[in-house]
């Protein structure tokens, strides 16, 4: 019995030597003690023999349980201090390393602009409301003196959901809701998606973004138009900003005008810019016509009013000197982070 002991504890100091992880150290453990190891077996026979060598084997048998447990304790501890140790190796942190600066969201071009358009109108008194992009085409056309034959539909292709149900080709709808609502005076800038059936290229998209301006007043007159525009103007490309008025025809507008701007690169030359004209469009407004007036229930005998229509896209592309209007809804980072 004594060799027996003898011999399970070379074994057992082997096994506990070739255990290299904890894994292995616990299996180990229920191995070289557990109830079904070889030396709970050999504790079991000891009821067996006789009283005097049951004393001497037990304290063997007891002293070779506390030492395997020692033994299989120390060397846990060294292995998970190894662990340890490997992965503060491997997980070390080089505090000196440059950091990586966080990716930050920006405005975007269009919606820069447009910010700066409506500082300038709202500085001016003006309120920014918002329409909705399914309209009726009674607001979109017909009461805007557009009726159904007028040839100005074929210049604005239209997306018909059903109909009388369209998506509104310009933000023009919304001078008709706006009169309607029956709140006189009114002074409103209104921006917008609009949508026409345009294929895409360079200066199209079927869907782009308009910003309209309504007054609508005891007196207001032309050169209220005039002199709100030129202001507005000079805010937007700086005091030596020169503009014009050329005639020009709406349906909904009696006169009607459009305005340039002295083109900011060649100062009137004629440039590449410019395409050689020396003025850039930037806008079409005019008075209000006494039917539109009159269609939405104000007195044009009593009230007048002045309107303006821009397209955003092209203030931003005059603005930045941008070349193709796809730029803009490609999100391409290359392109956005440029203007922030
Ligand atoms: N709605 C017109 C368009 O899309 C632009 C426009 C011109 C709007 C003159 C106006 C205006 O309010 O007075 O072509």
């Amino acid at each position: 019995m004594n060799e027996t002991l003898r011999q399970l504890r070379q074994r057992a100091l082997a096994v506990i030597e070739q255990a290299g992880d904890l894994a292995a150290l616990e299996q180990a453990r229920i191995d070289l003690l557990g109830k079904k190891s070889e030396l709970s077996g050999v504790m079991k026979q000891m009821g067996k023999l006789d009283a005097q060598q049951r004393r001497e084997l037990g304290a063997m048998a007891n002293e070779l349980r506390s030492e395997l447990e020692t033994l299989l304790e120390d060397k846990k501890k060294a292995v998970a201090a190894a662990v340890l140790e490997q992965r503060l190796r491997e997980e070390r942190i080089d505090v000196t390393a440059p950091g990586r600066a966080p990716e930050t969201g920006g405005q975007h071009p269009l919606h820069l602009v447009l910010d700066e358009i409506k500082e300038i109108f709202v500085g001016m008194g003006y309120e920014i409301v918002d329409g909705p992009e399914v309209e009726y085409d009674r607001y979109n056309f017909e009461m805007l003196n557009i009726p159904r034959d007028h040839p100005a539909r074929d210049t604005q292709d239209t997306f018909y959901v059903t109909d009388n149900i369209l998506l509104r080709t310009q933000t023009s709808p919304m001078q008709v809701r706006t009169m309607l609502k029956g709140k006189l005076p009114i002074r409103v800038i209104v921006p917008g998606r609009v949508y026409r059936s345009d294929a895409v290229d360079a200066t199209h998209s079927p869907v782009f973004h308009q910003i309209e301006g309504l007054v609508v007043d005891k007196g207001v007159t032309l050169g209220d138009l005039k002199a709100t525009l030129e202001v507005f103007a000079r805010r937007m490309y700086g005091d030596d900003a020169v503009v014009r008025f050329r005639p020009s025809h709406f349906p909904f507008t009696e006169p009607s005008a459009e305005m340039d701007i002295m083109c900011f690169h060649c100062h009137g030359e004629g440039c590449p810019l410019c395409k050689g004209e020396g003025w850039i469009e930037i806008l079409g407004c005019g008075m209000v016509h006494p039917k539109v007036l009159a269609g939405c229930g104000i007195d044009p005998e009593v009230y007048s009013g002045w309107a303006l229509g821009m397209g955003l896209e092209r203030v931003v592309m005059r603005k930045y000197q941008i070349d193709d209007l796809r730029l803009f809804y490609e999100n391409d980072l290359r392109f956005l982070t440029q203007f922030n």
